[in-house]
């Protein structure tokens, strides 16, 4: 039996019923609070608010713990492939070797695009960041396949909508890519695994030959487990809330990518790299730049720095910090930011003012060093995060709607002017 909660306005008592999950978080559920009382609740941020019920991901900020469909994420990176994790988190369950099988050579089917894409190409300038174009490209599929507009078509269609942006993600991002350097385009080659394939749409030329490093391709296969999910972040909520008014998968997910973009959330890996240079430049001084994050009055922050939920640590993070040791050692890169990088954290992790307000390394300290010791350049950083994120914002968007979950719609307190009349514009 759920504990009751109480809740006391004025004179009146409200009782409101809790609900409590898996793992034993416990919620209070004002779901009617509204119509029993006529208040409503408020939680900028939604620092407190859950918005969904959720089977997907768990996470515990208080002791660094993240878990998908119950597994740990230490042991995804370790033992599984991106593609494994994917199906893991959209279909709830491991794949059996058939069935990972099959999935992947779906996905292989799928990865050529339209030809008319490269039009829509050609109309970005090379000035156009990556992140815009990749949001772009995703929306223009429901021109391409507009039976995907409908979200309520059977379940085979919608699993065709998801194989296909799956498939075609990686075309999108390298071509965002060779839009922006001025380079032609590679076409996805079916027989490599995904991240080679990204890595020679990348980084191939015509008339060139060009071999994938495994190293390489094992590295970022890594980095997208590390980022697969991350249960309602700011995309994952924005996903779920577009595909809440039953837009589609393609515009749902497009929004994602735009919600990721911005440097408190996926764009903190690009901001990340840009900080430490800056640092370089400057000589390296970190002490100047710990103190500038301090400033309130300067809006300085420590990109990398701090996190939502994790409170302790983030997992992701020290899996990456090892995973940035290996990867510049085995493709024998010297990376003087590394040391930059290194020299700040231990001293924000000894400054009181960060140990004070909780602030540790996140996912994005150091991936952005990786990213670069794989060759791949700044601007493209996260859009690597959101190749990454992709399966996540799939199986939240699936989940939501096989959940039948309502339009997603908060309420406000208002505090603009009441009530007055319209005064002609020569009397004001
Ligand atoms: N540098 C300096 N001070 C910070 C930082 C930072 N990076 N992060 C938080 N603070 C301070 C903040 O000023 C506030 O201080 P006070 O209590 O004195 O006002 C306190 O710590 C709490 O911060 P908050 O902004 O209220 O916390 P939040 O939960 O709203 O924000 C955050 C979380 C990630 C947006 C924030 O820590 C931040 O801006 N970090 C830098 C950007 C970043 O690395 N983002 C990537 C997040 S991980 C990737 C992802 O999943 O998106």
């Amino acid at each position: 039996m759920s504990e009751i909660a109480e809740l006391k306005i004025g004179d009146k008592t409200y009782e409101l019923p809790t609900e409590v999950g898996s793992e034993k978080e416990l919620a209070i559920n004002v779901g009617k609070l509204r119509a029993q009382s006529g208040a409503i609740t408020i939680d900028p941020g939604f620092k407190n608010t859950g918005s969904t019920r959720s089977a997907i991901t768990f996470l515990d900020g208080e002791q660094g713990i993240l878990r998908h469909r119950g597994y740990s994420i230490e042991e995804l990176a370790e033992k599984s492939s991106f593609l494994e994790v994917s199906y893991l988190l959209i279909f709830g369950e491991l794949p059996t070797a058939t069935q990972l099988e099959e999935f992947q050579s779906e996905i292989a089917d799928h990865m050529l695009v339209h030809e008319d894409i490269k039009k829509i190409l050609d109309g970005f300038p090379a000035s156009a960041h990556p992140m815009g174009v990749l949001s772009s490209l995703v929306t223009s599929q429901t021109a391409f396949y507009p039976e995907s507009l409908d979200p309520n078509r059977s379940s085979k269609e919608v699993m065709l909508s998801i194989i296909r942006i799956i498939a075609k993600m990686p075309t999108f991002a390298a071509w965002a890519y060779k839009n922006e350097i001025g380079q032609p385009v590679i076409y996805p080659d079916s027989n490599l695994d995904y991240c080679s394939n990204f890595l020679k749409m990348m980084f191939a030329r015509p008339g060139m030959n060009y071999e994938v490093d495994p190293v390489v391709a094992k590295a970022l296969d890594t980095l997208l487990i590390l980022h697969a999910d991350h249960e309602q972040n700011c995309s994952t909520s924005t996903v779920r809330i577009v595909g809440s008014s039953q837009a589609s998968l393609y515009a749902s997910l497009s929004a994602g990518i735009n919600a990721l973009w911005g440097p408190l959330h996926g764009g903190a890996n690009q901001a990340v790299i840009e900080m430490l240079e800056a640092i370089k430049e400057d000589g390296g001084d970190t002490d100047k730049y710990l103190a500038k994050a301090k400033d309130k009055n300067d809006p300085f922050r420590l990109m990398g720095f701090g996190h939502r939920v994790y409170k302790n640590f983030d997992p992701r993070a020290r899996i990456i910090k090892k995973a940035a040791d290996e990867v510049l050692e085995k493709l024998g890169v010297n990376d003087p930011v590394l040391e930059i990088a290194k020299g700040l954290e231990e001293k924000a992790l000894n400054d009181e003012y960060f140990v004070q307000r909780s602030l540790y390394p996140n996912v994005d300290f150091y991936s952005g060093i990786i990213y670069r010791a794989l060759g791949i350049p700044t601007e493209m950083f996260t859009v690597m995060f959101a190749l990454g994120r992709l399966p996540g914002w799939i199986a939240q968007w699936k989940e939501m709607r096989e959940n039948g979950e309502p339009i997603g719609r908060p309420r406000q307190v208002y505090t603009g002017a009441t009530s007055r009349s319209y005064v002609d514009i020569s009397g004001r």
